[in-house]
């Protein structure tokens, strides 16, 4: 099968779009035939950068060569102890080496059925993106009905899940992005929405009571001056450097929520099936609709990365394998 590869860090022109063997499903696995995949931050460790990662993926060179988390498609087999899936059945899910004709998942594990009113790259487009907007904003947020919940970046991938699931929630949301996205974001369900080529959230008396961080370009101080006495603020992106961050940035922000009376935190998403499920029944509901902002080939693997480190997507970025 083609796949993109990847067999030392670097810049993406390292990626290899390769001829691979298919992988083979184990017992309780399904054999996936990738219809799209989608392309996000998590991608750029094609870099190995921040350094501290490569204890995870290879110190020298990445262990596992294969790239791509976010995948739909059509279950073209299943192993002999498979009863949720069946061939021809369409799924969604997270797993490693999305960037590839086929995937092995299993079946207990990231992976559901795609909600038919939905395209296949608009299931690709969900699996980390609204996992983290959902777990953010659910399980370390604790939203509830009638909170005004602020979210920094409203417009890019986890950002356009965030404000759709924060309504759904209840909430009354303000999403901060640029100009030519304000009519975006405000057409997704926004109440508000604050340019900040124009405006500074930090300046403008407004308190909430959950913040949803997806950029990290303001101080912690600045972050806690926009909440409640008991509102909290989930650190969920910011900007990557070269040894550790935004390591220092999580620390800062625990040691600060011993001192004040916010929560202050950071999460780390896991894409788990029921949180899919969540999903599939929010879209399926209508509640959310995934945002694509463009679309690239298999083979263009490499140049959808360097257009999502330009850091203005609209939406998701995804891959098309039609
Ligand atoms: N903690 C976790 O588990 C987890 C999981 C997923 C992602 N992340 C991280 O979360 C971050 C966001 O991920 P993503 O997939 O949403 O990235 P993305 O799609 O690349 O985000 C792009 C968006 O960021 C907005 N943006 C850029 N600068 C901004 C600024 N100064 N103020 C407000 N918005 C700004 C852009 O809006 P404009 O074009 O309007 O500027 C654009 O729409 C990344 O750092 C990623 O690594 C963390």
């Amino acid at each position: 099968m083609k796949a993109i590869v990847y067999r030392r860090y670097g810049p993406p022109d390292v990626l290899e779009y390769k001829e691979i063997d298919n992988p083979t499903p184990a017992d309780d696995q399904v054999l996936v035939k990738v219809r799209a995949a989608s392309v996000n931050p998590l991608d750029g460790l094609v870099r190995g950068k921040p350094h501290l990662v490569r204890l995870a993926t290879g110190l020298r060179r990445p262990k596992d060569p294969r790239l791509g988390r976010d995948v739909a498609g059509q279950v073209e087999s299943v192993g002999r102890n498979v009863t949720q899936f069946k061939p021809g059945d369409e799924v969604f899910g997270g797993t490693a080496g999305a960037f590839a004709e086929y995937v092995a998942v299993r079946e207990n594990g990231p992976v559901v059925l795609k909600p038919p009113n939905l395209t296949l790259e608009q299931a690709a487009s969900v699996p980390i993106a609204a996992v983290t907007a959902l777990q953010a904003l659910r399980n370390r947020g604790k939203v509830q009905p009638g909170q005004k919940v602020l979210i920094n970046g409203a417009s890019g991938g986890v950002g356009t899940f965030a404000v759709q699931i924060a309504k759904s929630f209840g909430a009354e949301v303000t999403g901060v992005c640029s100009t030519r996205n304000v009519e975006m974001v405000r057409s997704i369900g926004a109440d508000h929405v604050i340019d900040y080529t124009k405006e500074d959230f930090t300046k403008n008396g407004q308190r909430y009571d959950l913040m949803l961080d997806n950029v990290g370009n303001r101080s912690l101080s600045e972050c806690r001056s926009v909440l409640n006495p008991k509102g909290k603020y989930v650190m969920i992106g910011g900007e990557s450097g070269r040894w550790l961050d935004p390591l220092p940035r999580m620390v800062a922000a625990r040691v600060m929520a011993r001192f004040v009376s916010q929560e202050m935190g950071m999460m780390l998403a896991q894409v788990k099936k029921e949180d899919l499920t969540t999903l599939a029944d929010l879209m399926q509901s209508g509640k959310v609709t995934p945002v694509i902002d463009r679309g690239y080939r298999l083979s263009e693997v490499p140049a959808a990365i360097r257009y999502l480190e330009q850091g203005h997507a609209r939406g998701k970025v995804v891959i098309s394998l039609e």
